[in-house]
């Protein structure tokens, strides 16, 4: 594998003249040739059918100049075998349809091999990493972290108050640590799969941890990033990225991860997210998405004044805060690409 793209070297904490970028969920609805695909597709068969997962993961390589790819597939896939009932529905994102409600039903839930629970997530990145090398673009994987994961398994919605996992979480703590216990093991093993299979960077996202304070974030949350970070660290050598949102508070507790990138989002500013994290570890983000949908010259002002920034980080990726909007203009995206590509820092 070509450790060579700028990419990688700046995950591996290279600081580069080239800005590297990417967007979280830019493979998607934003783009015409997916809404194409799934109009003929729902959305996990899409998922399930290697050749067109891997069509999908290119199809933002094809159009724009991005630095990265990320396989397509969803965070919540891999908890289909687990025993869980998940459907895509149309308009209201996902449905889990039979929500473990007891510690009874929670031991119920297997950790089932990744070479069977997601073999087709694992077919479609050894497809689109082949096609990837050829062009000299890495392809990343990724998995849900294990509280953002319960989030969804519980029946929280994910971005409301997550009053179900709380309450397990405080209420019955032997319940919390059996469920994450679970779940680190089957993120853990899917991560290694990943890499093995051709991904050479591994973005875990835990898109909902900021509704936690640090003292929670340390006690409930932090021993089992840890452990799975120490066992993709045990079986494989390749760059880790940390993904949340809304942590500003709990980076210094963040920070203590023994991953190479950590993902921001735009509430924090580079410079105060590099003074608490340093310069041994990347830093990506930073740029809310919503900017996205206004006018050009609001963007290129925003993305100017974090690529200014950037000058005073060591090694930086260029990505949105959070996933990139459906309604994000085409051709926006296409002229923020070639703007960062045009920078040199
Ligand atoms: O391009 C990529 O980034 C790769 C594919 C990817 C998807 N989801 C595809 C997807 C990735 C990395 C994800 C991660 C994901 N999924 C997260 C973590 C990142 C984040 O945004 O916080 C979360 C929380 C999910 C769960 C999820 N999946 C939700 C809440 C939804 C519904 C909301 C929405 O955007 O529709 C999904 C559906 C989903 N996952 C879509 C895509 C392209 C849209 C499905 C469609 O085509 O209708």
């Amino acid at each position: 594998m070509d450790n060579n793209a700028v990419l990688l070297r700046a995950y591996n904490g290279e600081k580069t003249s080239e800005v590297p970028i990417w967007f979280m969920r830019q493979a998607g609805r934003y783009l015409p040739e997916y809404r194409e695909l799934r109009a003929q597709h729902k959305m996990l068969d899409l998922i399930r059918n290697p050749e067109l997962a891997a069509e999908v993961t290119l199809q933002p390589i094809r159009r724009f100049s991005y630095d990265g790819a990320i396989i397509f597939a969803d965070i919540l896939t891999p908890l289909i075998g687990m025993g869980i009932d998940l459907d895509f529905v149309e308009g209201e994102g996902p449905k889990i349809s039979n929500p473990p409600k007891s510690a009874r039903d929670i031991e119920a839930l297997r950790v089932p091999d990744p070479h069977e629970n997601v073999a087709y997530t694992l077919s479609a990145i050894e497809i689109a990493s082949a096609e990837l090398s050829r062009r000299g673009i890495p392809l990343l994987g990724f998995s849900g972290a294990p509280f953002t994961l319960s989030s969804y398994l519980l029946g929280d919605k994910g971005s409301s108050n997550l009053t179900l996992v709380k309450k397990i979480m405080r209420d019955e703590p032997d319940t919390w640590d059996l469920l994450q216990t679970k779940l680190s093991k089957l993120v853990g093993e899917y991560l290694v799969a990943q890499h093995k299979a051709g991904a050479q960077g591994l973005q875990i996202f835990d898109s909902w941890l900021g509704h936690l304070g640090p003292q929670e974030y340390e006690r409930f949350v932090a021993p089992y990033l840890k452990e799975i970070v120490s066992y993709v660290r045990k079986h494989v050598t390749c760059p880790l990225i940390f993904f949340s949102t809304g942590t500003a508070g709990l980076m210094s507790k963040v920070a203590e991860l023994d991953v190479n990138v950590f993902g921001i989002d735009w509430r924090v500013s580079l410079t105060d997210a590099f003074s608490v994290i340093g310069d041994t570890r990347t830093i990506q983000g930073n740029l809310d998405p919503s900017v996205l949908l206004g006018s050009w010259s609001y963007v290129q002002e925003e993305a100017l004044r974090i690529l200014e920034e950037s000058r005073g980080l060591k090694a930086y990726v260029f990505n949105l805060g959070h996933g990139i909007l459906p309604a994000t203009p085409v051709d926006t995206v296409s002229k923020l690409v070639e703007l960062v590509k045009d920078f040199k820092r």
